[in-house]
């Protein structure tokens, strides 16, 4: 039986801006921004909150319990803000050098208009919803700024492929818990199916060109362990806790221990670690400092 050839990186560039055309949203529309606001509703499920099953978290009552979920909410989707927006700047620069006239330019344009939407959901609901500002330190927002200078776009996929994986568990399990509040499951949900189409692309493109680009790999090999530890420091800001009405430094602290979170962290690095090791990137060095930033 003759065997079936994978689609090359053209076909399924043109497979996903054809399902792009089929399947998206518009978040003005598709989200009931004015809809009644149920404050006693979490914004995630219960057993992935930072603090959960701590004996900090028994001490605390429903309501304070609600609005952590709401503060690590807005935290994580300021973070999740900052990621695309960073991957925007080398997402940009590929385009800038791709012919346009093709269905991978037009993929790259399709993906850059979904993650500013994304972002701008993202940006909204923590203005409903936050009451700091969640940003990553000052040092981290200089060293974003790098992809819009140099940045190979391999190395720049590889990374956010592991947190396109990475929001991708925790959303769609969030998408479709009823205890969840409605507004967060709607952006969850609409983000968890446009995101399928860059996971599909990401893993194509890894797939198909990263073995025959040797700086990229190594490149790779060497930095996704550090980025991964300090970007999931950064998931639960200190105010986040501050918020809450806890002590940022003994919070953060209960969390770092707290097995559970620890699992969370755990289960949501699975896909991407396992796409790494299919990739043949994973080494000790990198793999250190996932398991320090509990990604392992
Ligand atoms: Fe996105
Ligand atoms: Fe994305």
């Amino acid at each position: 039986m003759a065997k079936t050839r994978p689609p090359s990186l053209t076909e399924t560039t043109q497979m996903l801006v054809d399902s792009a055309a089929k399947m998206s949203f518009d978040i003005d529309r598709d989200i009931d921004w004015d809809g009644v606001f149920d404050e006693t509703l979490m914004h995630l499920p219960e057993h992935r909150i930072a603090l959960y099953g701590t004996e900090l978290w028994d001490t605390l009552s429903r309501e304070q319990k609600v609005e952590f979920s709401k503060y690590q909410t807005a935290s994580m989707f300021t973070i999740g803000a900052w990621v695309e927006t960073v991957f925007m700047q080398t997402l940009l620069r590929e385009v800038y050098s791709a012919d346009l006239t093709t269905s991978d330019a037009w993929h790259l344009y399709t993906e850059v208009g979904e993650e500013c939407k994304h972002s701008t959901m993202f940006g909204r609901i923590v203005a409903r919803i936050g009451r700091s500002d969640y940003q990553p330190p000052w040092w981290a927002r200089q060293l974003g700024k790098l992809p819009g200078i140099w940045t190979p776009p391999l190395l720049a996929l590889g990374v956010a492929l592991f947190f396109e994986e990475y929001f991708d568990a925790i959303q769609r399990e969030s998408a479709t818990d009823e205890a969840v509040h409605p507004l967060t499951r709607q952006i969850n949900q609409i983000h968890v199916v446009e995101e399928s189409r860059h996971l599909k692309f990401a893993r194509a493109e890894l797939n198909e060109l990263l073995s025959a680009s040797p700086l990229e790999r190594l490149l790779l090999a060497l930095i996704y362990g550090p980025v991964i530890f300090v970007v999931l420091g950064f998931m639960v800001a200190p105010a986040a806790y501050e918020d809450a009405g806890l002590d940022p430094k003994a919070a953060a602290a209960v969390a770092k221990k707290n097995p559970y979170w620890r699992q969370t962290q755990r289960w949501a690095s699975e896909q991407a670690m396992r796409t790494y090791a299919r990739l043949g990137i994973r080494n000790i060095f990198g793999d250190t400092f996932c398991r320090l930033a509990g990604a392992l």
